[in-house]
C-alpha cells in the first residue's frame, strides 16, 4: 500500500486486515488449549477495536523501509497486550465496566476468573510472537512498556488517583504511563525491527508519547460527550469512579484544547521526515478529532 496515503481510515483498515488475519492464525494455532480459554481470547480479540497499536508498529516500518512485513509479530503481540489490558481494565475489581468494542465485557460473556486468565494468556502469546522476531531488544522494549513502569504500573496510579485531586503534571504521569507507554513502544518497535537510525528513532519515540497522550486526553473526552453506541463502552465511567481525567481536571474546552496540543506537538516531532510520515501526521488529528 503507498506509505504516503493521507486517508488515515484506509489506512488503520488496511493494517486492522493484515493484523487480524494474522492473530486468527497464532489464535487457532492453540489446539491444545482448553476450548472456553480460547473463545474467551478470540471474543475480546475480535470484538472490534481500531487497531491503532498495530497500525503504528506497521506505519512506523513503513515509513523506514517502505514495507511492514518485518513488522507484523510485534503489530500483532501488542494489539493481544493491549486487548489483555481492556479485559482486566474492564474487571469489577478495576473500572467495572460491563461494555467493551460493543459487546458485555469479557468477565460479564464468561466470568471473572476465564477473564482473567484469558487476559494473562493474551500477554503470554504476544510475548510468543514478540520472541519469534528473535530480537531481544524489541521484546524488552515491549515488556518495559506493558510492565511496572509502563502501562501495568500507569494503572495503578490510575486506580490510586480516584476520588484524589492530582496535579496537571501527575495526570499526564499516569497517562503517559497508562497509554503513553504502549502506544510509544508501538512506534519504536516498527522503527527498530527496520533498523532506524538513532535520529529517526528518537523522533517516532517523541511523536509517539505524545500521540499516546493526546488518544488518553481523547479518550477522556469521550467518556464524557462520547456516544455509546459509537464508542462501544459506557459513557461516563471516569465520573462515576470519580478518576482524575482531564476534562475533570481542567474542564472540555482546555482539555479538548491540550489535546490538539500534544497532537500538533507530536506532529513537529515528524519534521525530519519527508512525505513518507504523512500518514502519521494524519493519524495525529484523527486521534483528536476522532468519535470512537
Ligand atoms: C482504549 O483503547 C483504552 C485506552 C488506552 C484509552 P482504544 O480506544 O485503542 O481501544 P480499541 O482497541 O479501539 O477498542
Ligand atoms: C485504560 O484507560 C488504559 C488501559 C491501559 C487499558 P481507560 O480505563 O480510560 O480505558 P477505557 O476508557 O476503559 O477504554
Ligand atoms: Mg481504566
Ligand atoms: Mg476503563
Ligand atoms: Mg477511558
Amino acid at each position: 500500500m503507498p506509505i504516503a496515503a493521507t486517508n488515515v481510515s484506509d489506512f488503520l483498515d488496511a493494517k486492522a486486515q493484515r493484523c487480524e488475519s494474522a492473530m486468527r492464525d497464532q489464535l487457532d494455532a492453540l489446539r491444545q488449549a482448553p476450548p472456553e480459554l480460547r473463545e474467551a481470547m478470540a471474543y475480546s480479540l475480535f470484538a472490534g477495536g481500531k487497531r491503532l497499536r498495530p497500525a503504528l508498529v506497521m506505519g512506523a516500518a513503513e515509513i523506514i523501509v517502505g514495507d511492514d512485513c518485518a513488522a507484523l509479530p510485534a503489530a500483532c503481540a501488542i494489539e493481544m497486550i493491549h486487548t489483555y489490558s481492556l479485559i482486566h481494565d474492564d474487571l469489577p475489581c478495576m473500572d467495572d465496566d460491563d461494555l467493551r468494542r460493543g459487546k458485555p465485557t469479557a468477565h460479564k460473556k464468561f466470568g471473572e476468573a476465564i477473564a482473567v486468565l484469558a487476559g494473562d494468556a493474551l500477554l503470554t502469546l504476544a510475548f510468543d510472537l514478540a520472541a519469534s522476531t528473535d530480537r531481544t531488544d524489541v521484546v524488552r522494549l515491549i515488556a518495559q512498556a506493558a510492565g511496572a513502569e509502563g502501562m501495568a504500573g500507569g494503572q495503578v496510579l490510575d486506580i490510586q488517583s480516584e476520588g484524589k485531586m492530582v496535579t496537571l503534571d501527575d495526570l499526564k504521569s499516569i497517562h503517559a504511563a497508562k497509554t503513553g507507554a504502549l502506544i510509544s513502544a508501538s512506534v519504536c518497535a516498527g522503527a527498530m525491527l527496520t533498523h532506524a537510525d538513532a535520529a529517526q528513532l528518537a523522533a517516532l519515540k517523541t511523536y509517539g508519547e505524545y500521540l499516546g497522550l493526546a488518544f488518553q486526553i481523547a479518550d477522556d473526552i469521550l467518556d464524557v460527550v462520547g456516544d455509546e453506541a459509537a464508542i462501544g463502552k459506557p459513557v461516563g465511567s471516569d465520573a462515576g469512579l470519580d478518576k482524575s481525567t482531564y476534562p475533570g481536571l481542567v474542564g472540555l474546552d482546555r482539555a479538548s484544547a491540550l489535546a490538539r496540543e500534544a497532537a500538533d506537538a507530536a506532529i513537529d516531532a515528524l519534521t525530519g521526515f519527508d512525505d513518507n510520515a504523512n500518514t502519521f501526521r494524519a493519524l495525529a488529528a484523527y486521534v483528536v478529532d476522532r468519535n470512537s
